[in-house]
C-alpha cells in the first residue's frame, strides 16, 4: 500500500476506535462488544507493529506509554486552583445568595447547579487540540504533572476533531479543570482485590482515586477505572465563555465527560429542590458525591463578584450533613468478611439515621477500637456516609450517657469455621487462616478459578455463589468432584455449559505448581511470589516442609511473607485441602530452577529509566545470578545500577561511595553479555 493509503487506513480505523471508546467510557452506552472492540485494537496494533513510524502519540493504543518513574515533576498553574466556601444549612445558602445582590446589585442573578463530586480535581492542558499536560491541584499555585497516568483514562481523550472543536466554540489551545474519581464499584472491587492478595485496602473512593493519579506506573493507573468530569474551561487561565451553562455545553459536544445532572436555576428557589432532590438521589448514583456546587452562570458577573482569599465569591459549596445519630452499643462481634478479614462490628440499639433504621456499624478493626477507646455498653456517636456502611464516630459520655464496662477482645478462633485467627504484626487487621473457612469460599473459589491463576473459565459469580450457598462446593477441591448431574440441578445452567464448566475444570489440572500455589491465596504469596516459590522448591509438598528460615531463601520471600506460609501450612484444614487436590490429579511438583551464583551475596539498587529493560526484567536478571535487589542505597549496597533521568538515589551511591554502573556492565556481571575489553 502506499503510504498516504496506510496513513488514511490508520487514522480511518483510529477515529473509529476513538468513537468507540467515547460510546464506552463518557456515555456509558457502548454499541459494540468488548470482544469488537478488542478486534479493532488489535488490528490498529498490527498495522502499528508494521509500521512503527505512523505511530502518532495521540493513537488509542498510546494510551499507557510512559515508563515507570521516581516521583513527579512540579508544574505551576495558568492561574490559581481555589477552592469553594461551604454552606451547611438553608439559612446560610440565603445570606450568600444576599451578599451576591448586595455586590451585583442585581436581584435576578441565575445560578447553576451541580453534583460536588468526591474526587480530586485535576487541571488538564490542551494545545493545537491534543492533550499535552494534566496537572493535579496542589497547593493550588504548583501541582504536579501527572500526564502519563491521566492519558490511561479512557474518557479523557488524547485529542479532539478540530472541527468538533470548532462547532463546539472552544479554541485549540485551552484547559479543563474537573474532577477526577472513581466509580463505588470499581472501588469496591480493587479493594477487594487488594485485600485477597494481602495489600493495604483504602478508606474511600476519594482516597483510591488520589493513590492512583500518584502511582509511579503508568500501566497500574490504566488497569484501574477512574472517571474525568470537567466542570471548567479556560483560555490562558482565565473562563472562556460569557456563561458557565455554555461551558458545560460546548465541553459535552466537544466530547468530554460532562456530568449530565445540573440545571440552571432562575433563583434560589429553584437551587434548593435541586438540593433536596438529590440529597436521596445521591444514593443511586455509581460514585459518590458530598454535596451540590452553586455558580453564578454570568461570566461577566463572576468577575465583579471576584474572590475572598482562596474561594471566589461566585460559587458555593451545598454540603450534605453527614448523617449521624447517638445510641447504644449492645454487644461487639466479629465479623469473617470474604477475604478472612475479622472485622469488628457494633449491635446498636436500632436509631433512625437519614430514612434508615440503623442496627449496625462498623469499628474496622482493633487499632479504631482503641483508637476510639470504646466498650461494650458505651454511647456512641454512629455516621451514616453516602455509600459506606455506617461507622462508629466517638463515645459519647455525659450524666445521660454513662460508659461502658465490658472490653472487646478478639477471639483465637473463627467465630464460622475455628480456624486460627492471626493478627501478623504491624498490621490493623486480624484474619481467620483456614482456607476453607466458609465466609472465605466465595472469595477463594473465584481467585482460584481467575483468568492468573487456574484459568477457569465459565465459573463466575452467579455460578460460584450458587455452588458455595448449595453446599456442593466447601473447598477448591470439591469443584473437581462436580459432576453434570450437580450442575444441572442449579439455577440458569443448561447441559451445554454445564459440560463446558466440566471441561473447564478438568483442563486446569494441567496447570503448573505455581498457579496452584498461586490459587491457594495464601497471604502476601502473589503471582510473583508463587513463581519464585515454584522454581525454589519444584514442589508443594518442599514447600510445606520448609521452615520459616529456608523459605526466606526464596527471591523476595522475607520474614513475613515467610511467616505467612508456614501460618498457612500448619492449619490441618490447609494441609487436607493440599491431599485433596493431589488426589484430584492435580500439577503439584515443577521444574526446580537452578540458580546462578555468579552474584551470591551481592545486594543491587536499580534506579531511573533501563534503555534495554522495565525494572522487573532486570531485578529478575539480577535475581537469577544469585543476586539480591533492594529499593534503598545504603553501606551494604554494592551495586547501584543507574539509568536514565536517575534521581536521589544516585546521590546518595555518590554520598556513600557505593559503585554507579550501567546497564551494560550489568549484563556484563550477570554473564549475559561478555566485557568490551
Ligand atoms: S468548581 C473556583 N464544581 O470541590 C471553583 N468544584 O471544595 C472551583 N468539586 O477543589 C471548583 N465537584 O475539587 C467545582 N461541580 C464542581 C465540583 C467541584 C467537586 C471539588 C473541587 C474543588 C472542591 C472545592
Amino acid at each position: 500500500m502506499a503510504p498516504a493509503a496506510i496513513d488514511k487506513k490508520i487514522e480511518a480505523l483510529r477515529e473509529k476506535i476513538r468513537h468507540h471508546e467515547y460510546r464506552y467510557y463518557v456515555l456509558d452506552d457502548p454499541e459494540i462488544s468488548d470482544a469488537e472492540f478488542d478486534k479493532l485494537i488489535n488490528e490498529l496494533k498490527k498495522i502499528e507493529a508494521e509500521h512503527p513510524d505512523w505511530i502518532t502519540p495521540d493513537s488509542p493504543t498510546q494510551r499507557v506509554g510512559g515508563k515507570a518513574r521516581e516521583g513527579f515533576v512540579k508544574a505551576r498553574h495558568s492561574s490559581p486552583m481555589l477552592s469553594l466556601d461551604n454552606a451547611y444549612s438553608e439559612e446560610e445558602l440565603r445570606d450568600w445568595e444576599r451578599r451576591v445582590h448586595e455586590l451585583s446589585g442585581r436581584n435576578d442573578v441565575e445560578y447553576m447547579c451541580e453534583l460536588k463530586l468526591d474526587g480530586m480535581s485535576l487541571a488538564l492542558h490542551y494545545s493545537g487540540a491534543h492533550l499535552e499536560r494534566g496537572i493535579t491541584r496542589g497547593d493550588g499555585n504548583v501541582g504536579e504533572d501527572v500526564t502519563s497516568n491521566v492519558r490511561t483514562v479512557r474518557s479523557i481523550p488524547l485529542s479532539i476533531a478540530k472541527e468538533k472543536l470548532k462547532k463546539a466554540g472552544i479554541p485549540e489551545d485551552f484547559e479543563t479543570r474537573g474532577e477526577m474519581l472513581m466509580p463505588i464499584a470499581a472501588f469496591r472491587k480493587l479493594n477487594e482485590d487488594r485485600a485477597q492478595h494481602g495489600l493495604a485496602t483504602f478508606a474511600n473512593p476519594r482516597n483510591f482515586t488520589a493513590g492512583t493519579v500518584r502511582q509511579l506506573e503508568p500501566s497500574i493507573t490504566a488497569q484501574r477505572r477512574l472517571d474525568y468530569f470537567p466542570y471548567m474551561l479556560l483560555k490562558d487561565g482565565r473562563t472562556y465563555f460569557d456563561r458557565h451553562s455554555k461551558t458545560m455545553d460546548a465541553l459535552e459536544a466537544a466530547g468530554f465527560k460532562v456530568n449530565p445532572h445540573r440545571k440552571l436555576a432562575k433563583n434560589l428557589d429553584e437551587v434548593w429542590k435541586f438540593i433536596h432532590d438529590w440529597e436521596e438521589k445521591r444514593e443511586a448514583l455509581p460514585y459518590e458525591i458530598d454535596g451540590i456546587v452553586i455558580k453564578v452562570d454570568r461570566t461577566g458577573l463572576q468577575r465583579e463578584l471576584g474572590f475572598t482569599g482562596k474561594a471566589p465569591r461566585w460559587a458555593i459549596a451545598y454540603k450534605y450533613a453527614a448523617r449521624g445519630g447517638v445510641t447504644l452499643i449492645e454487644d461487639i462481634v466479629p465479623q469473617v468478611g470474604r477475604t478472612g478479614k475479622l472485622t469488628p462490628v457494633a449491635w446498636l440499639k436500632p436509631v433512625p439515621i437519614g430514612g434508615t433504621t440503623v442496627s449496625r456499624a462498623t469499628l474496622h478493626n482493633m487499632d479504631e477500637i482503641e483508637r476510639l477507646g470504646v466498650r461494650i455498653g458505651d454511647w456512641v456517636e454512629v455516621e451514616r456516609g453516602g455509600d459506606v456502611i455506617p461507622k462508629v464516630v466517638k463515645v459519647v459520655n455525659d450524666k445521660d450517657h454513662p460508659r461502658g464496662h465490658r472490653q472487646f477482645l478478639m477471639p483465637e478462633h473463627c467465630p464460622i469455621c475455628k480456624g486460627n485467627v492471626v493478627r501478623t504484626p504491624g498490621e490493623a487487621d486480624h484474619r481467620c487462616v483456614n482456607a476453607n473457612c466458609p465466609a472465605k469460599l466465595q472469595g477463594t473459589i473465584l481467585h482460584f478459578a481467575s483468568r492468573h491463576v487456574m484459568n477457569i473459565d465459565g465459573l463466575g459469580d452467579a455460578l460460584v455463589s450458587q455452588l458455595s450457598e448449595s453446599g456442593l462446593v466447601k473447598n477448591v477441591a470439591d469443584l473437581y468432584r462436580l459432576t453434570k448431574d450437580d450442575l444441572l440441578k442449579l439455577e440458569r445452567i443448561g447441559d451445554k455449559s454445564a459440560q463446558n464448566v466440566l471441561d473447564e475444570i478438568a483442563t486446569s489440572k494441567k496447570a503448573p505448581l505455581e498457579r496452584v500455589i498461586y490459587g491457594l491465596g495464601i497471604r502476601f504469596v502473589g503471582e510473583r511470589t508463587a513463581q519464585f516459590l515454584a522454581e525454589h522448591f519444584g514442589s508443594l509438598d518442599a514447600i510445606m516442609k520448609a521452615s520459616a528460615e529456608e523459605l526466606q531463601e526464596v527471591n523476595e520471600v522475607g520474614p513475613r511473607i515467610a511467616e505467612s506460609i508456614s501460618e498457612f501450612f500448619s492449619d490441618e484444614h490447609n494441609r487436607q485441602l493440599v491431599n485433596d487436590l493431589r488426589k484430584a490429579g492435580l500439577t503439584l511438583t515443577g521444574q526446580k530452577k537452578e540458580k546462578g551464583t555468579k552474584l551470591a551475596g551481592k545486594t543491587f539498587v536499580l534506579t531511573g529509566t533501563l534503555a534495554n529493560f522495565s525494572r522487573d526484567e532486570a531485578k529478575k536478571l539480577i535475581e537469577d545470578a544469585g543476586g539480591r535487589v533492594s529499593g534503598s542505597v545504603s553501606k551494604k549496597t554494592d551495586y547501584v545500577v543507574a539509568g536514565a533521568d536517575a534521581g536521589s538515589k544516585l546521590d546518595k551511591a555518590r554520598e556513600l561511595g557505593v559503585a554507579v554502573i550501567g546497564e551494560d556492565e550489568m549484563q556484563v556481571l550477570v554473564g549475559s553479555r561478555r566485557s568490551a575489553s
